[in-house]
């Protein structure tokens, strides 16, 4: 190399030993290489979390699971989709909810752990056995989502698949309790 024999330091470097000052400025480079794939991994969670609503799917929220579904929120009467104040909260499977409209699902698990997908949106959760998953979400559009268990549960996982039905804003709050649990019939 021509740099070489105007270094008398570096001509006396037996072949194959890299000189200190390439090894130097290579190491540089791949830090800035690495500073700048981190800083924009770190931008992209940024847009994500503010453009998609993504953010850590739960609370650590405690829920007995021996007695979930007997005593509390969980409770069979409990169940279905409830306007709230601040939106609609679901506390079941097979629902309908209102499009255009914030939507929070609390989800709890009275025997292992389930996954929890709403394909196409930005829920995805673990229903972990003793504790409340709490996950946002909101459907611009009318349709039917598809909710597969996407954590294998045991014997029947396969089959566990539930839906998500989104009826126009304005015709939610004339379904009764039933319709809203009730995704066979149109309301
Ligand atoms: Cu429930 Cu897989």
């Amino acid at each position: 190399m021509a740099d070489e024999s105007s270094n008398p330091l570096q001509r006396r470097l037996p072949s194959g030993i890299v000189p200190e000052d390439l090894v130097d400025r290579t190491e540089k480079r791949w830090l800035f290489i690495m500073l700048g794939m981190l800083v924009l991994i770190m931008v992209i969670v940024v847009l994500t979390v503010i453009a998609h609503a993504w953010h850590p799917p739960s609370n650590v929220e405690p829920a007995d699971p021996v007695t979930l579904h007997l005593q509390g929120e969980f409770v069979e009467s409990n169940l279905g989709t409830a306007l709230e104040l601040d939106g609609v909260t679901v506390r079941l499977i097979c629902v309908k909810v209102p499009a255009g409209t914030p939507v929070k699902f609390r989800l709890s698990s009275a025997d292992v752990v389930h996954g929890f997908i709403l394909v196409d949106t930005n829920v995805n959760t673990m229903v972990v056995p003793g504790f409340v998953a709490e996950v946002r979400t909101s459907f611009a559009t009318p349709g039917e989502y598809r909710m597969p268990c996407d954590e294998f549960c045991g014997l029947g996982h396969q089959g566990m698949w539930a839906r998500v039905v989104v009826v126009p804003r304005d015709q939610f709050p004339k379904l009764t309790p039933e319709q809203r649990t009730d995704c066979v019939s149109s309301p």
